[in-house]
């Protein structure tokens, strides 16, 4: 199957990012013809400084291969580098309504929250990731929760080409993780983890060990004693739960055994610990990349060429069947 996901180059790659997405794609290009790109131009829609910018970039890439990413298995490359992701969204923006991108919620929610600076990227947004997939003719899309809108988005616009000027695309699957598609903020259970939320909201993968304990001996947590799964009823302690589990490779119910009767605080520090123990390797990984620029520079070098040669190719097809001039 040919996959593609992507992630925004700001803010720290935390414990969600990791275990809705790039865990799984980590485990994915072993059995696929996999792409994972850094969507910087998505980037854009928020203000960034210039002068910082293409460090953040590089970053996220680099953290890309920390947790797992393998260039001999899979194709990494930045959304930028490919100049027909902006092309192909251009053509989509002409075949999308703006009725299906008013309606879109992660819209909604930033335009609520940057109310001064709605600029039209954010709506055309979901234009643009549609262009980054199916670009790849993409047949599967590993995400978090949090994308399923724009993946259905993505699927009405690969018909609507297809059905105006005949077939190019697939209508690529959405594949989300069977626990984890929606990691919760600690501070507030009940509101996903994200990037833009305070510090103590979530947990960077490449954070140090000191601050992790402190994070989960301050996550909330629900009234009662009991150590148990209940999403409704105990969101706090649920998403703890399934944080533990899915870092300890056990199921929720056996995670629920191992702590039942215990009190909250024997369950936290057990979780910290754990998460110590599974993030310190890819910490250590993170600082042996950043000391390879050569190395680094030849993966990011390598990606985009193998990007581009399909990229160009569909390109050359989607130009064709429109009815553009040929130059
Ligand atoms: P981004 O950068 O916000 O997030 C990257 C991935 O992490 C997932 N994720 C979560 N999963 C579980 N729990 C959470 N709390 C959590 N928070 C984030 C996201 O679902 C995502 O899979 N628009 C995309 C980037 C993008 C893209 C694409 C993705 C651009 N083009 C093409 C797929 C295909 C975004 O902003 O992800």
């Amino acid at each position: 199957m040919r996959i593609l996901s992507g992630i925004q180059p700001t803010g720290e790659l935390h414990i969600g990012n990791y275990l809705g997405a790039t865990k799984n794609w980590a485990e994915l290009q072993a059995k696929h013809d996999c792409f994972f790109m850094i969507a910087d131009l998505h980037a854009l829609t928020t203000p960034q400084n210039p002068k910082e910018f293409s460090k953040t970039t590089l970053s996220k890439f680099i953290e890309l291969l920390a947790v797992g990413l393998n260039p001999e298995k899979c194709i990494i490359f930045i959304q930028s580098h490919i100049k027909e992701h902006a092309e192909l969204a251009w053509i989509f923006s002409t075949l999308t309504s703006l009725s299906e991108l008013e309606r879109m919620t992660q819209f909604k929610d930033k335009a609520k929250k940057q109310h001064t600076n709605i600029n039209a990227g954010l709506l055309t947004y979901p234009t643009l990731m549609a262009a980054d997939i199916l670009l790849y003719k993409t047949q599967g899309v590993p995400v978090g929760k949090d994308q399923t809108q724009h993946l259905e988005l993505t699927r009405t616009i690969a018909k609507k080409f297809n059905s105006t000027y005949g077939k190019v695309f697939w209508e690529p699957e959405t594949l989300l993780v069977k626990e984890g598609a929606k990691i919760m903020s600690l501070a507030q259970p009940l509101k996903k983890m994200s990037k833009s939320d305070t510090e103590e909201s979530s947990i960077g993968v490449f954070e140090e060990a000191q601050s992790i304990q402190k994070k989960i001996q301050r996550a909330v947590t629900d009234a009662g004693k009991e150590i148990k799964y209940d999403p409704t009823k105990k969101p706090g302690i649920s998403n703890l739960l399934t944080i533990y589990s899915l870092f300890s490779d056990e199921s929720l119910s056996q995670a629920e055994k191992r702590f039942k009767g215990k009190e909250y605080s024997v369950f936290k520090k057990a979780l910290a610990d754990l998460l110590v123990k599974k993030l310190e390797p890819l910490r250590k990984k993170k600082e042996k990349l950043e000391s390879r620029e050569l190395y680094v520079q030849e993966i990011l070098h390598q990606g985009r060429e193998r990007a581009q040669s399909i990229a160009a190719a569909t390109m050359e097809e989607v130009r064709e069947k429109i009815g553009l001039l040929k130059a």
